[in-house]
């Protein structure tokens, strides 16, 4: 069991699922979304990362059918998806919205075990949508997490994180690296994840709510062109990594990389591809910067590479805005503050900031005032505590 859910969300949803459904009673599973302290855009690249998974995300109340009809509901999403098993092929569908992460999920649940009845679902989620904190990781894994329940499969967290993932990359067409899911599948009251995405293998790391708070700053700039812009980026570090086998020598990604064997590079790449390529090779230097100081208590040194990471995704990497560059300027300018950092893909979205204990809400006054004052716009703020990782809540 996970932690208790919210009261009100878990009648809401059951309530609900009465509504739509009727007859028994539910169960309901839970799974984190997630931010990243720092390795930004290093997943896809063979890199490590360092993120947490928090204590929102998405709650799944769900119970199996016998006949191959598969009904999904939201309490954040208008659209209600009515589909039968037979109809669910490889790929999502435009019609199928939201509903093709856990359709992706079911799908990839039925080709691994054959188990491929039908269910009836409704979802709600405690962690903003399409804000950088991975509510479509948390969807798939509560998916995940409630198939294998519910089947009693007892798959373990990898393979959970790895169905949830492919639902994403394979059915519904985003080409994202593994970190998300992970982060969520293998979420740890009181730790945070280094996820080493080239194995993959993975650690644990305390992280002390003691000494420092995570206060997640939503700009509520919509991220308009996170699809299409992080493809891009995925493709350019594609191309970079070729440029690299082809003229340095032969690594299996582009984060094995050192920036002196990058430098050998730079005729044989245009300024864009080489500045994609330095972000991620000293990201990666940053990450296990971070790592070595979190292991010593050592939050300043954290903080550090939390802004030498938005310096780099701002300029070599150019997918912050001038709403993130703002919002976590603004708040670099409190002394209670370790450091400040986009999360998620960029453009647009959340930023984070590491905050001394019991300081976050004079931070987010300040901070507020500031982003006010420059857009016109009143961001939203929410301390978010490390969560526990999915599992069955009700
Ligand atoms: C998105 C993707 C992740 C990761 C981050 C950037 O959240 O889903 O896989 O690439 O961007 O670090």
């Amino acid at each position: 069991m996970t932690a208790a859910p919210p009261a009100r969300l878990l009648a809401a949803l059951n309530e609900r699922f009465q509504r739509e459904f009727g007859g028994e009673r539910p169960r309901v599973f839970f799974a984190p979304g997630r931010i990243n302290l720092v390795g930004a855009h290093l997943d896809y690249n063979g890199g490590d990362v360092l993120p947490m998974a928090v204590d929102r995300g998405i709650y799944a109340a769900v119970r199996l059918r016998g006949d191959g009809r598969l009904r999904l509901r939201s309490l954040d999403q208008e659209l209600a998806v009515d589909v039968d098993a037979a109809q669910v092929g490889r790929r999502t569908r435009t019609e199928w919205g939201w509903a093709g992460y856990p359709l992706g999920v079911w799908h990839g649940f039925q080709q691994r075990t054959g188990l491929g009845v039908g269910l009836d679902v409704v979802f709600a989620g405690d962690v903003p949508m399409a804000s950088g904190l991975s509510s479509s990781a948390a969807l798939e894994v509560a998916t995940a997490v409630a198939l294998d329940a519910l089947h009693g499969t007892r798959l373990d967290r990898q393979q959970l994180a790895l169905l949830a993932h492919r639902a994403e990359t394979g059915f519904v067409g985003v080409r994202c690296g593994i970190m998300d899911q992970f982060a969520s599948a293998l979420g740890r009251a009181g730790q945070v994840l280094l996820l080493r995405c080239a194995g993959p293998r993975w650690e644990h790391v305390p992280f002390d709510p003691a000494a420092c708070e995570v206060l997640v700053m939503d700009t509520r700039k919509p991220r308009r062109l996170a699809k299409s812009g992080f493809n891009e980026r995925v493709a350019q570090c594609a191309t970079a990594h070729e440029l690299l086998r082809a003229h340095v020598r032969d690594l299996p990604h582009l984060a094995s990389y050192t920036p002196e064997e990058l430098e050998q590079s730079r005729e044989a790449m245009d300024e864009v591809l080489f500045h994609r390529a330095r972000h991620v090779v000293t990201e990666m230097a940053r990450t296990a910067l971070a790592v070595a100081a979190l292991r010593q208590h050592d939050y300043a040194t954290l903080g550090a590479q939390l802004d030498a990471s938005h310096r780099s995704t701002a300029t070599d990497f150019d997918v912050s805005c001038d709403e993130l560059d703002v919002i976590t300027d603004a708040a670099r300018e409190h002394d209670a503050v370790f450091g400040a950092r986009l999360t998620g893909a960029g453009f647009g979205g959340c930023a984070i900031a590491l905050v001394q204990s019991g300081a976050s809400a004079q931070v987010s006054a300040g901070v507020g005032q500031r982003f006010r004052e420059r857009f016109g716009v009143t961001p939203a703020f929410d301390l978010l505590r490390i969560g526990n990782g999915p599992g069955e809540v009700g």
